[in-house]
């Protein structure tokens, strides 16, 4: 894994360099961030199967199936790790026992599958069954809380039966990578990354939420003054939904620079089918922005590269971004009020400190 950097060897966990990442919109996949919680399972295509349950009709398909029976699709979909970020969550007050992220756990692909929803129409569900969920299973397991068990997540059914919400076989138009969930993932565009699970084993259809470690305890957003003493792990919000985030991916924090024209580049997002509609840039802590130009499609589920030239005056300088979405949502400028024990949903005002000569 070469261009990578290393966050943490077993499970392997690694992102790209941020001003790499910043330079093309779709992510060469082996520049996409790796996130692992367990050992990458070894699969035999050949006899790979997974299965639906909790639908009228049980099925279980292999690959050739998939590929018989329903129309494949592509979609553009940006992958985000709730935990993007969390090393300035860390620089605020110490988040023991999570990964230190950096702000490129986040990458863009195409992928290549099938709907989810046409899998589960096949399987007899009615388009109108919406008080349910829709788990998902992985093939690899981990450990936590003295348990081995298989990854997993959920989603409501109101966001399975959209479009947009595949299984996955193929990631930049060549077949998925072992690390990326070979040979079939499910891609949930507009959501944190955790619920587009890798090596998918299982598909279970239930009145509610997934039971999973990842679903039930992890990966929930907890207020401020929660800690691991006083938490009651059923109050914090399941995450879903991605929200609204901007990076100055270059010049990097701490770069020192020569006076005079420089240009500024860095990604934006927006989560569920929102879009990014701006991005603003300031060098007085808000009191006056410069908007960016975007580059890329203005459509949903997929990040906008932006970029701007600004004229710099020797000096210290603290260059700032965020981001305005379609539903005019914005980010919140400090990192305190985000703050939170697991370090997840990082979305202040992104900062980065210059020297200019
Ligand atoms: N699926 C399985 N089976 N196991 C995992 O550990 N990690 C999740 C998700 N799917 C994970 C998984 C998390 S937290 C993220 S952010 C994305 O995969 C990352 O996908 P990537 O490694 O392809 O970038």
């Amino acid at each position: 894994m070469g261009p990578l950097i290393v966050r943490h060897d077993d499970p392997f966990n690694a992102g790209p360099p941020l001003d790499v990442l910043c330079q093309s919109d779709i992510t060469p996949t082996e520049l996409f961030f790796v996130r692992n919680h367990g050992d990458v399972p070894q699969i035999v295509p050949d006899t790979y199967r997974f299965t639906i349950e909790g639908a009228p009709r049980a099925l279980s398909l292999s690959l050739a199936d998939l590929r018989r029976q329903f129309t494949p699709v592509t979609v553009a979909a940006t992958l985000q790790c709730a935990g993007n970020r969390r090393q300035e969550l860390m620089a605020y007050q110490p988040i023991p026992g999570e990964l230190g992220w950096d702000e490129a756990a986040i990458s863009h692909a195409t992928w290549r599958g099938v709907c989810l929803r046409d899998v589960l129409l096949a399987a007899g569900i009615e388009q109108d069954d919406r008080a349910w969920h829709v788990a998902f299973e992985g093939f690899d397991q981990t450990e936590r809380l003295n348990c081995t068990f298989n990854f997993g997540g959920s989603i409501p059914i109101e966001k399975a039966l959209n479009p947009e919400v595949i299984l996955a076989y193929e990631m930049n138009d060549a077949p998925l990578t072992a690390q990326h969930g070979f040979p079939l993932r499910v891609v949930v565009p507009g959501y944190i990354g955790a619920r587009s699970v890798k090596w998918l084993k299982r598909i279970v259809v239930q009145a509610v939420p997934s039971a999973n470690y990842f679903q039930a305890q992890a990966y929930r957003l907890f207020a401020p003054q929660v800690t691991p003493d006083n938490v009651d792990w059923n109050s914090g919000l399941m995450l879903g939904e991605m929200s609204v985030n901007a990076v100055i991916g270059t010049p990097a924090n701490g770069a020192e620079l020569p006076a005079g024209s420089i240009e500024v580049r860095g990604y934006a997002i927006a989560g569920g089918d929102r879009r990014v509609a701006r991005v603003d840039l300031s060098l007085d802590e808000g009191r006056s922005w410069i908007t960016a130009d975007l580059g890329g499609d203005d459509q949903p589920w997929t990040w906008r590269l932006w970029s701007a030239r600004l004229n710099l005056a020797p000096g210290e300088h603290t260059l700032i971004a965020r981001a305005i979405d379609s539903a005019a949502n914005t980010q919140p400028e400090a990192i305190s009020s985000v703050w939170n024990f697991k370090g997840y949903m990082n979305n202040a005002w992104h900062r980065v400190q210059l020297t200019v000569c």
